[in-house]
């Protein structure tokens, strides 16, 4: 029997991470904990919250004294840490909410974990959930390794190598359990369309223009996220104390080519003449700072946990569209209200 700390569970990666954990593991206890900002949806998990090992807690991570409460009340043996405000676009527009959501939040859990476990560490996990984009931008080869020097660019990058240093600090100054995992870009259901594959898809479908910062050739590596769901279920179980993993698809694509393959594929499924969708590009001014290049190498992952992405990109990308389309209520529900407010502030000025 586990008590598992899942916080940004009504996200986008969190949905699935707790999906997964909540009907793989019907033994462990899932505490959800989410403040439920504009990316957060409940909606996103209609499916588990009526399983007996689901509980949800509506909580700001900001608040230590909160976190602090919460660990008293529940006693947590294991943390999934994946709240964080995530858009790089957002965090050039507002820098301080990504200070207080990534860097100060993960430092409450830390200290709420700490402070509960009091030096007995057995049976007991910190698990932090990072981003590749920590390591900086490539040029046109090579890979990141676990080894590579951190060299954020954007405010939101630098918020989350911010956190994995304090992760790692706690470990090697209080010997706290944890385990990081770096992880490529996410494409699936439930991503909120801010993030570029569900804003082309949602574009798409409502026939507006779909707006390619710069000249469309920096380079993603996009990974399933139940390919990354299934990681962290395998990181969280047996990676080792202190250890950090870096989780990709091995599936590099230039922002263009995949807008375009976007738009033959929905072209085919909406019944529109071949062509009619990629006349909606529009190539708009570049995002500042703009990386140009990730790309990951998991082999430590894949030699010593044995992990492998599981879907190729054709499918997982048809997967994902087919679910946007059969979830047209969700999409509509998430693009109105401020999403358009949203829209226009970060468009217009393109
Ligand atoms: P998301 O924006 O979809 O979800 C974030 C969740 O965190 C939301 O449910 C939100 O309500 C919650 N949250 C935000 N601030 C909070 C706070 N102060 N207190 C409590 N809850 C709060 O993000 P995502 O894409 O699912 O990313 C999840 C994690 O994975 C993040 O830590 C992100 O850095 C990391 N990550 C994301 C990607 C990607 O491609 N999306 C890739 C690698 C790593
Ligand atoms: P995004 O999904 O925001 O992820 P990240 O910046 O964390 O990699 O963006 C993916 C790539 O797509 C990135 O190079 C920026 C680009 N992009 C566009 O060209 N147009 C858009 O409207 C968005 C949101 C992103």
């Amino acid at each position: 029997m586990k008590k598992i700390l899942i916080t940004g569970g009504a996200g986008f990666i969190g949905s699935h991470v707790v999906r997964l954990f909540v009907n793989n593991y019907p033994n462990y206890q899932i505490y959800n904990l989410d403040k439920l900002t504009y990316a957060g949806n409940l909606a996103n998990l209609k499916d588990v919250e009526d399983k007996p090992n689901y509980h949800f807690i509506k909580a700001d991570i900001v608040d230590g004294e909160q976190m602090q409460a919460l660990f008293e009340d529940h006693q947590f043996d294991s943390v999934i840490h994946l709240a964080a405000e995530s858009h790089v676009d957002r965090s050039i527009a507002n820098p301080m909410e990504f200070i207080m959501a990534n860097i100060v939040g993960t430092v409450n859990l830390l200290n709420a974990a700490r402070h509960q476990w009091q030096g007995d560490f057995e049976g007991k996990r910190f698990y932090h959930i990072s981003t590749d984009e920590v390591y900086g931008s490539l040029g046109h080869t090579g890979f990141f390794y676990e080894t590579t020097p951190y060299d954020p660019h954007s405010p939101y990058s630098a918020s989350k190598a911010s956190s994995d240093h304090l992760v790692r600090a706690y470990h090697d100054t209080y010997n706290l359990p944890i385990v990081i995992s770096n992880c490529s870009n996410n494409y699936g259901p439930n991503q909120f369309p801010e993030k570029l594959i569900p804003l082309i898809i949602n574009n798409i479908r409502n026939e507006k223009p779909l707006p390619v910062y710069g000249k469309g050739l920096n380079v993603r590596d996009w990974l399933y996220v139940v390919d990354h769901a299934r990681a962290i279920d395998v990181i969280f179980h047996q990676g080792g104390d202190g250890e950090t993993y870096n989780i990709g698809g091995h599936n590099e694509w230039k922002n263009i080519d995949i807008v375009k393959l976007v738009c033959e594929i929905m072209d085919g499924k909406l019944g529109r003449a071949d062509g009619t969708s990629e006349k909606l590009i529009t190539f708009v001014k570049d995002r500042a700072g703009h990386d140009l290049r990730y790309a990951i190498d998991a082999t430590k992952l894949q030699n010593e946990l044995g992990w492998m992405p599981s879907l190729q990109f054709e499918e997982g990308i048809r997967k994902t569209i087919d679910w946007y389309l059969e979830n047209q209520s969700w999409l509509d529900e998430v693009t109105s209200g401020n999403y358009l407010k949203y829209y226009e502030e970060q468009y217009q000025k393109r």
